[in-house]
């Protein structure tokens, strides 16, 4: 094995020293991708990467997805459409995932991975909690897997794209988000394991049953998918890189550093249309 991998939990996230995510043979790539699927999310220090290396690396997994909301905001400008800029400051009202979700559920085609490199790091503060969803999937009772089984939940990007637009005084009024309908309950594509997918940022309602009834099987699962028992969490060094797997793990940006500098640049591989 070219590189070491060292978990960073039993249940989530592990470490992988030794590489240079700029120029990876096929064998060592292959041995980030079977890691990948066995720690859900792998971090990654000293990684200097240029835009082109950053969107080359993604480009190894799948064609790169466009966020929906990346034009809203005039500091994207300038960079390729497929890199999110992730930055807070001083002048900041509002940070990228300071919530638990996963990335762009709202799209038909939800974004299968996620890999984030910070440049610039707050002294203290700033960390990325992650949490796996096969282990809260496994920790449910059976007739409760049974009840989520055939279930499908809308996600709707409007909400929290309009929320924040409008605490940083852009007008999006004339903008249409993406909102689509996935199952609660998703098989990963490549694992075939099952995985919950719903999440308090996207995640509006459960198809087809009375509203009262969805709010109170999405306010149980909110709270089970939250627990401490299913996390790891991660602190940034400069030129870290993380990259997470949105279909089967759960990602809480925590913005505790203000009014302190957290900036870096995210690129994200498109995924498949969710399934049972
Ligand atoms: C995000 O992509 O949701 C932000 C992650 C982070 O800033 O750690």
């Amino acid at each position: 094995m070219a590189f070491e991998v060292t978990p960073l939990t039993p249940m989530i996230g592990a470490e992988v020293s030794g590489a240079d995510l700029g120029q990876l043979s096929g064998a060592e790539f292959a041995q980030i991708e079977q890691a990948f699927l066995d720690h859900l999310v792998l971090f990654f220090r000293d990684q200097d990467l240029s835009v082109e290396q950053h969107m080359a690396f993604g480009q190894r997994f799948g064609p790169l997805h466009i966020h929906p909301a990346a034009n809203d905001y005039r500091k994207y400008a300038g960079l390729p459409p497929e890199i999110l800029r992730i930055h807070a400051d001083e002048n900041t009202i509002w940070t990228a995932g300071d919530k638990w979700h996963t990335d762009v559920s709202c799209d038909p085609q939800p974004p299968s991975i996620s890999i984030l490199q910070l440049e610039t790091v707050p002294p203290t503060g700033g960390d990325t909690l992650f949490a796996n969803m096969y282990a809260a999937y496994e920790a449910l009772s059976e007739p409760m897997k049974s009840m989520l089984a055939g279930l499908t939940a809308t996600h709707d990007g409007g909400p929290n794209y309009r929320d924040r637009a409008q605490k940083a005084g852009v007008d999006v009024s004339q903008k249409t988000y993406p909102r689509a309908s996935h199952p609660v309950i998703r098989t990963h594509p490549l694992t075939g394991r099952k995985t919950i997918y719903v999440n308090a940022t996207f995640t509006t309602h459960i198809d087809g049953i009375p509203q009262d009834e969805s709010d109170a099987l999405l306010g149980f699962l909110f709270n089970h998918i939250a627990k401490p028992n299913f996390q790891c969490r991660f602190k940034w060094q400069r030129n870290s890189v993380a990259m997470w797997d949105n279909r089967c793990a759960l990602h809480h940006a925590m913005w505790d550093y203000y009014p302190q500098v957290r900036s870096g640049r995210r690129v994200t591989v498109t995924g498949d249309r969710p399934f049972h």
